[in-house]
């Protein structure tokens, strides 16, 4: 399949999980993004009251209504319709939600070329066939001195179907366990079905960019990378009964969250 169609079909396919995404992540994000996602993409962007911010693949609007209490002025883009409708019903009504294909570089820059302090994009770079578009835009939305924060799935971790395995062992009387991923590839990947969060009605296409991949076209785009962080749960957030979750990995981080600057 193209990437065009295959867009086309992870439109669908997020219209018809929309529910059950917005359940998942009520107001403020389940444990995964309130204890890694926003804090690391928060940290990176270091937020002004009163300026403007993109944030683009905003899903039910939970980074959106933050930025928003945070005192930005927020607009918000999806390509699902029904995302935005359940965006909406949550309220923020000083959040302006448009629907936007991310792939589509004219219909962002539309937007308004330099008229943007900032540009977020929470966990949505994998599930994009083509992101060079959205780099070229982010570069005109954005005034000189703004920033793009992203972040996505950890392209050596957790974007490659990695396997968890958990292990246990008595040696001399001592029982210990340890958790470890174990990957099969990295570098080429063709698109994946994932089946994302824990009974998701539908798999979606994953993209996985290995790290050249990732940053070349923001690179191309005329962009800096000037932050980096790798947010992972901490041992207290392992659970007494080691399920493989991420959770239990406290030294493996399963988010790349990276600052990018106008060159
Ligand atoms: C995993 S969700 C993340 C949502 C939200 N940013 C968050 O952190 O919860 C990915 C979102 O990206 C959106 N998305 C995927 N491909 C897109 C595209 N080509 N253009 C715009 N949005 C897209 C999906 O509709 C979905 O809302």
């Amino acid at each position: 399949m193209d990437s065009k169609r295959l867009n086309e079909e992870g439109r669908l396919l997020w219209n018809r999980k929309a529910e059950f995404w917005d359940d998942l992540f009520g107001d403020w994000g389940n444990q995964f993004h309130r204890r890694l996602v926003e804090p690391s993409l928060l940290q990176l962007l270091q937020l002004k009251a009163g300026e403007t911010v993109l944030d683009v693949g905003c899903g039910n609007g939970v980074l959106a209504r933050r930025l928003a209490l945070l005192g930005a002025r927020v607009t918000a883009c999806d390509f699902s319709e029904e995302m935005l409708r359940l965006a909406r019903a949550r309220g923020g009504r000083e959040i302006d939600y448009r629907q936007i294909d991310a792939t589509d570089e004219e219909a962002l820059a539309q937007l308004g070329e330099g008229q943007f302090d900032a540009i977020t994009c929470s966990m949505a770079l994998m599930d994009i066939p083509e992101i060079e578009p959205l780099f070229c835009a982010g570069r005109r939305l954005l005034r000189p001195d703004g920033r793009f924060i992203f972040a996505t799935m950890h392209p050596a971790f957790n974007s490659n179907n990695p396997i968890f395995i958990h292990e246990k062992e008595d040696r001399d009387g001592i029982v210990s366990e340890s958790f470890a991923v174990k990957l099969h590839a990295y570098l080429d990947m063709p698109p994946v079905l994932g089946a994302g969060a824990p009974g998701e009605p539908s798999p979606h296409y994953y993209y996985h960019r290995p790290l050249g991949e990732l940053l070349r076209p923001a690179f191309r785009a005329g962009f800096l990378l000037d932050g980096l962080l790798e947010p992972a749960f901490a041992a207290e957030d392992a659970s007494d009964g080691g399920r493989l979750s991420w959770t239990e990995f406290a030294q493996i981080p399963p988010v790349l969250t990276c600052r990018l600057r106008p060159g």
